[in-house]
């Protein structure tokens, strides 16, 4: 239905820019900004608090912003909610499928709600089976899956209406490794096929470093660093791995920048006032 193309050359895919969301006294998203162009597949890391599943809310317009601007191909996830909604797709960080319905039928209610015309629902929802190896299971009721399997299935409905944009929160989580293979060849071939920009959080670095032509790490709901895997590797030296990347934005070296910084401020507030 919709495709890369289809967004404007000029506009990208997403585009993040001071974007704040606070709950109480707490900011999970702090004057954060970035863009990803149409087509890529970017990472968003950062240790758990840091603020990824609350930028995807916000991008999936289940959550408003506090202040700032986030757009989904061009379309304000405020302003043009209903828009943003029916170019996307979205597999949340916990599972979300209907367990007393069979695969087929979950697939069937994904259509139904992207209003897929009927006539095409049978072909597309037998194509999603498929892809994602569950043609076998297509009739047994999900609470009898594997967590592979409803991973699959939930891959396989956030796709089925050719989202522009494909919002993956944690989606390999609990996979055995043949499980995360079949997911990584699927978001491989939606990337070949350039059917789709992908927004997918992950906390294992080889999954960053094998799907992600970006990442974008958080600290404390704040960017830390962007680039290409390879990029911000070599700007650590040579033998530099994207752990070592991961840990140097956002642990102990941070934390230990953090808390000088939280000193300095601190000194220099008592040096003021003497
Ligand atoms: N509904 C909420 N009410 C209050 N605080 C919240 C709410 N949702 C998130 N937070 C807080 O916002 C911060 C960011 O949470 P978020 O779930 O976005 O992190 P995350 O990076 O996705 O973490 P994880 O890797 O554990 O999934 C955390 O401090 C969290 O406790
Ligand atoms: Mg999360």
């Amino acid at each position: 239905m919709n495709d890369a193309s289809s967004i404007s050359a000029s506009e990208p895919a997403i585009l993040v820019e001071s974007l704040v969301r606070r709950f109480g006294s707490i900011t999970a998203v702090d004057h954060l900004s970035f863009r990803v162009k149409a087509g890529v597949v970017r990472g968003l890391l950062g240790r758990n608090g840091a603020g990824k599943t609350t930028v995807i809310k916000i991008l999936t317009t289940l959550l408003q912003p506090t202040s700032g601007t986030a757009r989904v191909c061009g379309y304000d996830v405020e302003r043009n909610a209903t828009d943003v909604r029916r170019v996307i797709g979205y597999v949340p960080q916990a599972l979300s499928a209907d367990a007393e319905l069979t695969a087929y039928e979950n697939l069937l209610l994904a259509a139904k709600l992207y209003d897929l015309p009927p006539k095409s629902r049978e072909r597309r929802i037998r194509r999603a089976l498929e892809l994602m190896s569950l043609e076998h299971a297509a009739d047994r009721l999900v609470r009898t899956f594997s967590g592979g399997m409803i991973r699959s299935l939930e891959i396989a409905q956030s796709t089925l209406h050719d989202p522009a944009v494909l919002f993956l929160d944690e989606p390999t989580v609990g996979l055995d490794p043949l499980a995360r293979q079949t997911v990584w060849e699927h978001i491989k071939r939606l990337k070949a096929q350039q059917r789709c920009t992908v927004l997918i959080t992950t906390h294992y670095m080889d999954e960053a470093e094998h799907l992600c032509d970006e990442v974008t790490i958080l600290h404390r709901g704040r960017l830390a660093a962007a680039g290409a895997p390879d990029e911000l590797k070599r700007s650590l030296g040579a033998t530099a791995t994207l752990d070592d990347v991961f840990a140097h934005f956002t642990g102990a070296d941070a934390e230990a920048e953090e808390s000088y910084r939280e000193t300095s401020r601190t000194r220099h507030i008592a040096d003021r006032l003497g």
